[in-house]
């Protein structure tokens, strides 16, 4: 057992030495083993919901397979054709929600209806919404929304008994809300968090003792590269600090609520909300330096690229695969995922008069009813599609989309070029990754019409350059992942801290203070003991040039 141990040890150190770049453990792993301790897991990223809910479970699955125990805890708002297909796999307990079904929907078809405007398309987009929007989006939407599930989850005393007696080896929770660390600490466990996005530099910074560089990390929704002129760098300086000070801890964030809920149930109420978020044992976050700028990551941050693993069983409609083998001038593949069901009739009809002037074939997955458009012949339109299979078809040659995380990732890693519309949230930053690379075109969905639309689609579609580019991502983002299933690395890392805890991958920055971690009192130091030197030299000076003035005039008086 112990030459085991140590041989496990060996190659984790082994990995973390050779493979930096993208860190994965390697396949032959203890938790397969028969025989070996079966752990219990709780899964938690119901309160945030749909992809967050998504992209968490697909490591509990794993899990689940290998035997462990996996918890998921849901919300009563929650759609339950959401979690229940994964019901032969993982016990629920379903918490009782203050929000219905129908209250988070139209939570969700509100952010959507106020993103579609471009309301939120620019890094300043929050701070100059109109008071209506701000309080539809905060204090009667998602935010709202997610605080009042956290306060909800914890008054419900039968749920929370549950879970006590469960005695979890580790909570698995979505970074994005305050609540996963204090779930964690309700019960007493350590826990490990999961972001949907690739970092964000101030807030994982801040919150997670990452290294600050604004100096070359552009910071969120700014559309900086890390390439930054003199005044690029004042931006995103103050950027970076009004993000990680101010919006996230204070706006979408709101740890001030969370610290009250800590104080009224009793949840560790001497640590922060925030200092509670730096008790993370691991940060997944999604995404890949195929495409991403390069900058330091911490030992304890796992960046993980799910890519159409999520769901291997694709098949396609016939009708669908029939219209695609019959292009040879290529497929434009469109989608604005579930936030297509509020696109108004006058906004969809310029998509529609788009396509119709393009000389290719337009699929266009939408969920809403779109029967009330004037389409053109070229356009075919999808109530669901396998997305990342049908981006593998080799008509298919642009996607055009909001940019959002997930679907660019896999339009990237398929080589597809892109035209993005982002909306809000990481969609900016991830199109200004694409642009930077080439191998894409950002519009803005405020100003577009069908001809700058048609315009930019045709670009990208003919023009080899943007194909090229992004076959080029592709090829890198593939020859970097070195994991052929990433929910079974995901599912390897859990497994590693819950054996062995974090502290040897956790940096102690975490628990330095702001004077300790910028090094203020050090150059204070040195800025005083350098000051003395300074002084006492000139000191010295002053006294020998006397001394010598002295003796000089002396000897002057003498010589006369
Ligand atoms: C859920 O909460 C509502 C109102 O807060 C209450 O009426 C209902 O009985 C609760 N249901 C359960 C199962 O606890
Ligand atoms: C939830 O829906 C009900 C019924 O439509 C409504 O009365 C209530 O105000 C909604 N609650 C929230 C928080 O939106
Ligand atoms: C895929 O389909 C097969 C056969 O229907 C099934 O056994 C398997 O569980 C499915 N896999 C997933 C991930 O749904």
């Amino acid at each position: 057992m112990a030459t085991t141990m140590s041989a496990v040890l060996l190659l984790f150190l082994t990995v973390f030495s050779s493979v930096f770049v993208l860190p994965a453990l390697t396949s032959d792993d203890a938790g397969n083993k028969p025989g070996a301790d079966k752990y219990k897991f709780l899964y938690f990223a119901s309160i945030t919901g749909g992809s967050h809910y998504f992209n968490l479970v697909a490591s509990g699955r794993v899990l689940a397979r290998q035997g462990h125990r996996v918890v998921s805890l849901v919300s009563s708002s929650n759609p339950t054709s959401h979690w229940e297909k994964d019901s032969s796999l993982f016990s629920f307990v379903v918490f009782n929600s203050s929000w219905t079904k129908q209250n988070r929907s139209d939570a969700t078809d509100s952010l959507s209806a106020s993103v579609l405007t471009g309301s939120l398309n620019h890094f300043w987009g929050h701070l100059l919404l109109d008071p209506v929007t701000r309080r539809k989006l905060d204090a009667d939407g998602m935010m709202q929304m997610w605080r009042d599930e956290c306060a909800d989850l914890f008054a419900d005393s039968a749920s929370m008994k549950r879970l006590r007696e469960e005695k979890f080896d580790m909570l698995v929770g979505d970074e994005f809300i305050a609540c996963s660390p204090m779930l964690a600490q309700a019960l007493d466990i350590p826990f490990v968090l999961n972001s949907v996005f690739f970092a964000i530099p101030s807030r994982h910074a801040m919150w997670s003792g990452l290294p600050l560089a604004p100096s070359y990390v552009p910071e969120r929704a700014m559309g900086l590269t890390d390439r930054m002129t003199f005044l690029q760098r004042v931006q995103n300086v103050l950027g970076h600090f009004y993000l990680g000070n101010i919006l996230f801890p204070l706006g979408s964030c709101n740890f001030k609520v969370f610290d009250k809920l800590k104080v009224k149930y009793n949840i560790k109420p001497e640590i922060s909300t925030l200092e509670s978020h730096k008790q993370a044992l691991l940060y997944f976050m999604h995404g890949s330096f195929g495409l991403e700028f390069p900058r330091p990551m911490n030992p304890n941050t796992i960046y993980v690229l799910y890519n159409g693993g999520l769901d291997p069983n694709q098949t396609l409609d016939k009708e669908v695969a029939k219209f695609l083998d019959s292009a040879p001038d290529g497929v434009l593949l469109f989608s604005l995922g579930s936030n297509v069901r509020m696109l108004g009739p006058k906004q969809a009809q310029i998509f529609a008069d788009a396509f119709n002037m393009l000389p290719h074939r337009v699929l266009w997955q939408s969920g809403a009813d779109l029967t009330a458009l004037k389409l053109g012949e070229n356009t075919m339109v999808a109530k669901w599609l396998p997305l990342t299979y049908v981006m593998e078809q080799p008509n298919v040659r642009a996607y055009l989309s909001h940019a959002a995380s997930f679907s660019m990732n896999e339009a990237m890693w398929a080589g597809l070029p892109m035209v993005g519309l982002p909306l809000f949230e990481e969609q900016m930053d991830d199109m200004v990754r694409v642009e930077s690379r080439g191998a894409g075109l950002t519009l803005d969905i405020t100003t577009i019409t069908p001809e700058t639309l048609s315009h930019a689609i045709r670009r990208v579609m003919t023009e080899p350059g943007f194909r090229k580019n992004a076959q080029h991502v592709s090829q890198i983002m593939r020859d970097l992942q070195n994991t052929p299933s990433p929910a079974d690395n995901v599912a390897r890392w859990i497994l590693h801290v819950t054996r062995f805890g974090g502290e040897h991958l956790r940096p102690a920055v975490l628990d330095l203070n702001f004077v300790q971690r910028n090094l203020l009192d050090v150059y204070l130091f040195l800025a005083v003991a350098l000051a003395s030197v300074i002084f006492v030299n000139l000191a010295v000076c002053r006294l020998c040039c006397r001394c010598l003035c002295r003796r000089g005039r002396s000897g002057h008086f003498k010589k006369e």
